[in-house]
């Protein structure tokens, strides 16, 4: 027989049943950790631009909150705090100091989830949505949304941005953009993408939606 992913994934199958029958017990943790591995990547193939490293290449902050979730436990503060600190290091700041773009962009951007699917065909960041609406509410205007994430309604006019560039606003902006660039560096298990560090969006898109949360011009604060 002709081993595709699904007879191998089957294979183990049948291998950690065997052993577990004649050990008269459970599977072993760590057969079923391989079990599961091998059946996810069974079941993905690359098409298109949508390669399976997004399965296969997960990093320790994926890995150690995935088996934290396997575990149904929360994760461990002390790893929490070094796996955030470590995605903080990744955050790219605004290479000329400007954390604010043009709110009117930024909005088209939180509105649009095009981008990285197998039918897209283009890999270039400026193609891709930001697709904030699918888990925020935003601006008010938009009754269409999803409720993983918070409301950013009011996001700066709630937080006491009035003058986004004056010294007492730099903490919540920069704040803003480290979130959207990285959202793990605050909450390592954070269920929002990470736009900036996983390529989804450029510095300039990032400095646009930066702008729709914490312009005072911007309907998000009106
Ligand atoms: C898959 C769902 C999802 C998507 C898509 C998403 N977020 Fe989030 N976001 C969350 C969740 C959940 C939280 C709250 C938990 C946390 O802080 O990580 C959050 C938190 C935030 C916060 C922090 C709010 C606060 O009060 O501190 C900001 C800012 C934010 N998101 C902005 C954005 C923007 C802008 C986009 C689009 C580029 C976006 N999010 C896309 C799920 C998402």
């Amino acid at each position: 027989m002709k081993k595709t992913p699904i007879t191998i994934a089957a294979t183990l199958v049948a291998a950690t049943i065997v052993t577990a029958c004649a050990t008269g017990g459970a599977p072993s943790a760590a057969n079923v950790e391989k079990l599961a591995d091998s059946m996810v990547k069974s079941a993905f193939r690359a098409e298109g631009i949508a390669t399976t490293d997004r399965v296969t290449a997960i990093d320790e902050t994926l890995k150690e909150c995935n088996a934290a979730d396997a575990a149904g436990k929360p994760l461990d503060p002390a790893v929490a705090k070094r796996l955030e600190a470590a995605n903080l290091k990744t955050v790219k700041w605004p290479s000329d100091g400007k954390f604010l773009g043009d709110w009117k962009a930024g909005e088209k951007l939180a509105q649009s989830g095009r981008g990285m699917t197998w039918t897209d065909k283009s890999t270039k960041t400026a193609d891709n949505g930001g697709n904030c609406y699918n888990c925020h509410q935003i601006a008010k205007e938009e009754i269409s949304f999803g409720t993983i994430g918070p409301s950013l309604y009011n996001y700066g006019k709630m937080r006491g941005v009035s003058d986004p560039n004056s010294a007492a606003a730099k903490p919540i902006v920069e704040y803003t953009w480290g979130k959207i660039w990285n959202a793990k560096a605050y909450n390592a298990c954070s269920n929002m993408p990470r736009a900036g560090h996983a390529g989804i969006l450029d510095e300039q898109q990032i400095r646009n939606i930066v702008a729709l949360l914490l312009d005072p011009q911007s309907p998000v604060n009106k």
